[in-house]
This record gives C-alpha cells, sequence and structure tokens, in this order.
C-alpha cells in the first residue's frame, strides 16, 4: 500500500480526492472530458491490469464542479481470475487518499420486465450471489471492523441525491436491487427467474465487490446500473453480447454522463 500511495502521489502532486467514481463497461469515457492527471493500472505498484474488452484501465484525477474526482476508467473483474481481496484493493487505495463517497457505475441486464435497455436504475441494494466475499481472510482494522453492518450500502441521502439530480435533467432513473452473479458466462433463463424470485432488478458481474470493501471502510456508497440489455429470458430479451452492452450503453451514455456531472456537483 505503501508503494502504490507513493507512487500516486508523486503523479499527482498529492491530489486528495473527495470523491471516488468507478467507470463500467462503455461509460469510461466520461473520465476523458475532465482528465487533469491520468495514471495506468499497468504502472502502479502492486495495481492489477485491467484485461476485458470496452475498459481503458486508468486512474484519472479531475476537479468537476469543484470537487476532487478520482475515477476508474475500467475495473478488475472477479470473472478475469483475480481474488476478491485483489479486484478490491483500489477501494481501499481510494479510502486511503481521502474519498468518503464512492459512486459506483455499471451496465447490467434487466430483471425487472419494466426496466428497457437504455435506462438507469439506481441501486438500492444488492443481492451477493458472486459465491465469495473479499473481506475473506485476515481484518485489518484500521479499514474496519471483522462483521460490517450492511444495512444501508447504498445511502437513502445519495439516492435522493442522484433522483434531484436526474430530475433537473428530465431523466426518469429505475431503482432496484441489483443482483450479482460472478460470469464471465451470462445468466440462464432459469437463473434470471431466480434472481427474480429472490429480489432482483438488474444482474451483472461487478459492483459488490467494490460496494461491500467501501462500506467496510465507512464510505458512503450510490450505485448507478445502466439496463444494457433484457436478461436472459426476460421479455423482450436476445441472444446476449457483449458487444449489445457496449452499444447500449454507448447509447445511453449522454444522459449518464450529464447525470453523474450533476451528482458530482450535488454531493
Ligand atoms: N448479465 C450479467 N451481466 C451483465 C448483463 C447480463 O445480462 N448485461 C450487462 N452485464
Amino acid at each position: 500500500m505503501e508503494d502504490t500511495l507513493k507512487y500516486i502521489n508523486e503523479k499527482t502532486a498529492s491530489f486528495r480526492p473527495e470523491i471516488g467514481v468507478i467507470l463500467g463497461s462503455g461509460l469510461g469515457e466520461f473520465a476523458d472530458e475532465y482528465c487533469d492527471v491520468a495514471v495506468s493500472y499497468a504502472e502502479i505498484p502492486n495495481f492489477i491490469k485491467s484485461t476485458v474488452q470496452g475498459h481503458k484501465g486508468r486512474l484519472v484525477f479531475a476537479e468537476i464542479s469543484g470537487k476532487k474526482v478520482v475515477m476508474m476508467q475500467g475495473r478488475n473483474h472477479f470473472y478475469e481470475g483475480h481474488s476478491m481481496q485483489e479486484i478490491t484493493y483500489p477501494i481501499k487505495v481510494m479510502k486511503k487518499l481521502g474519498v468518503k463517497t464512492l459512486i459506483l457505475t455499471n451496465a447490467a441486464g434487466g430483471v425487472n420486465p419494466e426496466f428497457k435497455p437504455g435506462d438507469l436504475m439506481l441501486i438500492t441494494d444488492h443481492i451477493n450471489f458472486m459465491g465469495s466475499n473479499p473481506l475473506i481472510g485476515p481484518n485489518d482494522s484500521q479499514f474496519g471492523e471483522r462483521f460490517p453492518d450492511m444495512s444501508e450500502i447504498y445511502k437513502k441521502e445519495l439516492i435522493e441525491i442522484a433522483d434531484t439530480s436526474a430530475q433537473k435533467l428530465g431523466i426518469k432513473p429505475q431503482h432496484g436491487v441489483y443482483f450479482a452473479s460472478s460470469g464471465p458466462s451470462y445468466e440462464t433463463p432459469a437463473e434470471i427467474r431466480m434472481a427474480r424470485t429472490l429480489g432482483a432488478d438488474a444482474v451483472g458481474m461487478s459492483t459488490v465487490p467494490e460496494a461491500i470493501v467501501a462500506n467496510y471502510c465507512g464510505m458512503k456508497v450510490l450505485g448507478i446500473s445502466c439496463i444494457s440489455n433484457a436478461a436472459a429470458g426476460v421479455k423482450g430479451a436476445q441472444k446476449l453480447s457483449h458487444q449489445e452492452v457496449i452499444e447500449t450503453t454507448n447509447a445511453a451514455k449522454a444522459g449518464f454522463k450529464a447525470l453523474l456531472k450533476e451528482i458530482i456537483s450535488a454531493v
């Protein structure tokens, strides 16, 4: 951690971000517009490279609407073969840099039949169905406690801010529960029916490990899913492809970018 922080602080002249943002599939472009300093993951000691198509793999530092922000342009996923601890290491780095509020974004499949591709969903809660937990292992009490409470990971006050910001822009976001599966295969229709029965509105392969660690570290979390497709077997669903996910998030990104900027200025 010391090596990681030393390297980042040298590159950024000890920039102290208060807001962290993780930009998901097809949504990374936001960071290009506000980039003051960028550091690629590959050059940061102890960071892992982002390998998935549609992800750039760099930390971008910027001042946006007077707020100091660090953005992850692309993230690491459990399905790439990294451990839960490895993929959430950047959250601990952000904590050390001073981040208090973390905005997690992703592309997700719509499990709720009312959702349409291109909708934005504010995450109200999650179901961890990845089969692991990033806090497994010895507890480092400088970050948080052994058995963290998870009653309100996605803070109501942030959801309210996001709703007000969306209203200003004429966007009507959905609200719902994000169900995390490990991937990399998409779900079967039977798995999606199960997820819906268990209370899910959207499904994806990221975000939950990061949210668990951020909550554990005492950060406030806001989660935004861009619904890129109807999940397998849901009305309107077609054969799923990563290409479709990227194309839909690309089409939705103008609204997403405007909303994110508005939220950052209001947080
Ligand atoms: N399932 C899982 N992850 C996803 C999906 C999906 O349908 N769409 C985008 N990410």
